[in-house]
């Protein structure tokens, strides 16, 4: 399967992950739609890639404004979801509240696109989880939580949605700017410790993660599977 002038919908692709993947898709020749909440980053992301992007302003959130903006559009041929945005804390730590809130953008989030965003028959679906699915951490339950339903949301969804394919991708730590919110040096002393533990022995960066999405649109055979991009965290 080739990309070239397919319809490309990466939900998240103004940063990190998602961009590598608009970036990559785009390369490839596809006609790529990036979204996200902010109009700002979603000009700054699409001024960094070499083709012409579509932007699509929306928060997968919200389930009126994702309803609202893709109607009336044919169907993509590919989705990639990588947006949503899960705090973390101790379980006693943490109001629910919060941990309702990153379930509403980043399971909810998927389930919405999958549910109200078009997709061809026999096309993708690439959602995202991560390493704590597998490997849950203590003071983090909740994100382990999100991303072990999502993996069991894309198994059950490449049934009931075949013959379009429907996926994850479960990155380790990926140097994004997810992290930007951690002084320098502290990021800094966390990579370099995340990494000499990893068999890999490296902390990811978008592009390598961004080509197992690509992978996933394809390669015709997979559907209902988990590509593990953790540097072997699970291992360890
Ligand atoms: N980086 C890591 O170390 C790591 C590790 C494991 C798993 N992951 C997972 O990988 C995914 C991508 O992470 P990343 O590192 O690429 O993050 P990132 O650089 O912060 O990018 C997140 C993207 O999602 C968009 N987004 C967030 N909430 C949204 C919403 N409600 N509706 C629409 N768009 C939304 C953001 O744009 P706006 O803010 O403008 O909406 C941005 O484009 C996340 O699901 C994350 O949990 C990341």
């Amino acid at each position: 399967m080739e990309l070239q002038d397919k319809r490309v919908l990466v939900a998240g692709g103004s940063s990190g992950i998602g961009l590598a993947v608009a970036r990559a898709a785009a390369a490839a020749g596809a006609a790529v739609t990036i979204a996200g909440r902010s109009g700002t980053r979603l000009e700054a992301a699409a001024a960094t890639i070499p083709r012409a992007v579509e932007r699509l302003p929306l928060d997968i959130g919200d389930e009126e404004q994702v309803a609202h903006a893709v109607a009336g559009r044919p169907p993509f041929d590919h989705i990639a979801v990588t947006a949503g945005e899960v705090r973390t804390a101790p379980l006693r730590k943490q109001k629910i509240a919060e941990a309702m809130a990153g379930m509403n953008t980043k399971f909810w989030g998927a389930w919405r696109v999958a549910s109200l965003v078009p997709v061809v028959e026999g096309g993708s679906i690439t959602l995202t989880s991560g390493a704590f699915a597998q490997r849950p951490a203590a003071g983090r339950v909740i994100a382990g939580a999100i991303n072990a339903a999502i993996e069991g949301l894309a198994r059950g969804l490449a049934l009931e949605l075949a013959p379009t394919r429907v996926n994850v991708v479960s990155p380790g730590l990926v140097d994004t700017p997810l992290w930007a919110g951690m002084p320098a040096d502290r990021r800094q002393a966390l990579f370099e410790k995340t990494a000499a533990a990893l068999p890999a022995r490296r902390v990811a960066t978008a592009e390598d993660i961004a080509a197992l999405y690509l992978t996933c649109m394809t390669v015709p055979v997979v559907t209902g599977t988990v590509l593990l991009a953790d540097g072997g965290h699970v291992l360890v």
